[in-house]
């Protein structure tokens, strides 16, 4: 049917000369026109490169002292926004700095603290940072977040369900049968790019097993599991290993080259509580007599690596980065003490800046690009004097990293997440695992929602530097940072078949 109808349209077509003439007769005036445009087109760009590149003309004469400070102020960031290099090309490297506890207000009022009346207040490093993205804080009450939940979400791209992490919803909470099925485990953002043979570096301040790092390298149906103590006998013999042990273990964990941090609580057991060094008996501490530090140590002399394992200050101090493709350095048996000026007493555990340079050494030598994650963070209950130090000493550390990175090769992102989520208020036991104290929305009374709601993380920011920083401009949905990352790196989904970079190290 459809051949027979074809037919006489050719024949008509062909005989018809004057079609063929009016056609041709299109197509050259067309061409015609397009050439024209593009002439006016390069005009026109040319134009306004110069103009852009040239310096803003503007008058100023007569403005009084106190009107020209904020006039020059302004036009810096003018001529800084006109000549913004936009480094549309994938990075080799990327730097995350991840911050918990800390909102807008705190931050103004840092800015404000550290300036000491300085008008206009100098910025935090990050905030020279060219482009900025906000993320949608998806906890509510009836979407209750952990830590653990959001720094999947945030740093892995898909959002488990509550108290589930590393895993997609279909996995519910504590099922451990679920949780070993690989079709629901989600690709995090180390297991990426140690698949393209980046080196990988985690540095916290906080316990190496504890949310944010460990959405990174483990999976678990019930993020309360964190070392031996935590995991009930019934879920380990249904195949659920705690989170401490997959760092270790798992792949990924064991294919890290920087851990660092603190955390020794859940790693070794029955380690030795002192007044500088405490326990922290309301989180996970083993008693399985463990020693997975050196458990990490014999896998490393087992695969001939070139490591090391540091237990302070000094050892960090003395280790020659250049030198080793594989740390790990447990500082402290919970968090490290983190006040910028700290005491004679605590001096033994070294600083976020010391931990980071030394990371950035191990994860440059002999190196295809790399990935380090660095978290610090401030608890719900600190002061303002403690938020202050803390954004104080991050700002130098941010300083110190992009001195020694290029902007045109390294993605460094600056996250600042509230993150005081629902945690503290369901932390439940071992034994029972119930999910207590869940704030009923239905049932609170105003005031009481109030609360909760006053106590409700805000959404997190990004300040966002290098290759494919633009792509943060807006706000986004919590997920999204996860992808930018791949798609700069051009890994996982986006990975690219011809830039083969060899195999993980
Ligand atoms: C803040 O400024 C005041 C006076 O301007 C000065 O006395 C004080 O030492 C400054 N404080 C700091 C921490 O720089
Ligand atoms: C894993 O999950 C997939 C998708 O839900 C399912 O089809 C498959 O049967 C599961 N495998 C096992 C071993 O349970
Ligand atoms: C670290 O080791 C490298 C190579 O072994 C050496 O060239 C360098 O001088 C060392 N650096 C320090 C500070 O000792």
């Amino acid at each position: 049917m459809e051949q027979t109808k074809a037919v006489p349209k050719i024949k008509a077509l062909r005989l018809n000369t004057v079609r063929i003439f009016t056609l041709a007769s299109t197509i050259l005036l067309s061409m015609v026109i397009t050439v024209m445009c593009i002439g006016f087109l390069m005009r026109y760009e040319v134009d306004s490169e110069v103009s852009s590149i040239e310096d803003i003309s503007y008058w100023r004469d007569g403005l009084p002292p106190e009107q020209q400070l904020w006039f020059d102020e302004a036009i810096k960031e003018l001529k800084a926004a006109l000549n913004k290099n936009w480094r549309l090309q994938p990075a080799r490297n990327a730097i995350v700095f991840v911050t918990s506890g800390i909102d807008t207000e705190t931050m103004a009022a840092a800015r404000a603290l550290l300036a000491n009346g300085t008008k206009p207040q100098p910025a935090l490093s990050w905030e020279r940072f060219p482009h900025i993205g906000r993320l949608k804080n998806s906890c509510s009450n009836t979407d209750l977040c952990d830590p653990f939940t959001v720094a999947s979400a945030i740093l892995n791209g898909v959002r488990p369900r509550f108290r589930v992490g590393g895993l997609d919803s279909s996995v519910s909470f504590r099922d451990c049968v679920a949780a070993l099925n690989e079709s629901h485990h989600v690709k995090s953002l180390l297991e990426q790019a140690q698949e393209i043979g980046l080196r990988t570096g985690l540095v916290t301040t906080r316990r190496v097993t504890s949310a944010g790092m460990a959405a990174l390298y483990a999976r678990t149906p019930n993020t309360a599991w964190e070392c031996d103590t935590a995991l009930p006998l019934a879920a380990a013999a249904a195949g659920c290993t705690d989170t401490a042990r997959q760092l270790i273990e798992s792949r990924t964990g064991r294919n890290v080259n920087v851990i660092m941090g603190g955390g020794r609580q859940t790693l070794v057991s029955d380690v030795p509580n002192s007044a500088h060094d405490p326990v922290d008996e309301s989180v996970c501490n083993s008693q399985d007599k463990r020693n997975l530090i050196s458990d990490w140590q014999l896998l490393n002399v087992k695969l001939r690596r070139k490591f090391a394992v540091l237990q302070n200050q000094d050892d960090l101090r003395e280790l020659n980065g250049t030198n080793v493709n594989h740390i790990m350095g447990i500082f402290a048996n919970n968090y490290l003490p983190q006040r910028k000026s700290q005491s004679d007493q605590r001096r033994q555990s070294p600083k976020l800046a010391d931990m980071t340079m030394k990371a950035l050494q191990v994860l440059k030598r002999q190196s295809n690009g790399y990935l380090l994650i660095v978290e610090t963070g401030v608890k719900s209950t600190a002061s303002v004097a403690e938020q202050t130090d803390m954004l104080s000493h991050l700002s130098d550390v941010v300083q110190q990293t992009v001195a020694k990175i290029s902007e045109d090769d390294t993605l460094a992102l600056v996250l600042f997440t509230n993150g005081n989520y629902v945690r503290d208020a369901v932390e439940s036991s071992a034994e029972t695992d119930a999910e207590t104290n869940v704030f009923d929305f239905t049932e609170g009374s105003a005031p009481a929602i109030e609360e909760w709601l006053s106590n409700m993380a805000t959404e997190a920011l990004i300040y966002a530097r290098g290759p494919r920083s633009y792509l943060l401009h807006g706000v986004h949905e919590e997920t999204y940072m996860s992808y930018v990352l791949s798609y700069a790196l051009q890994m996982g989904h986006f990975k690219s078949d011809t830039a083969a970079k060899g195999k993980p190290k």
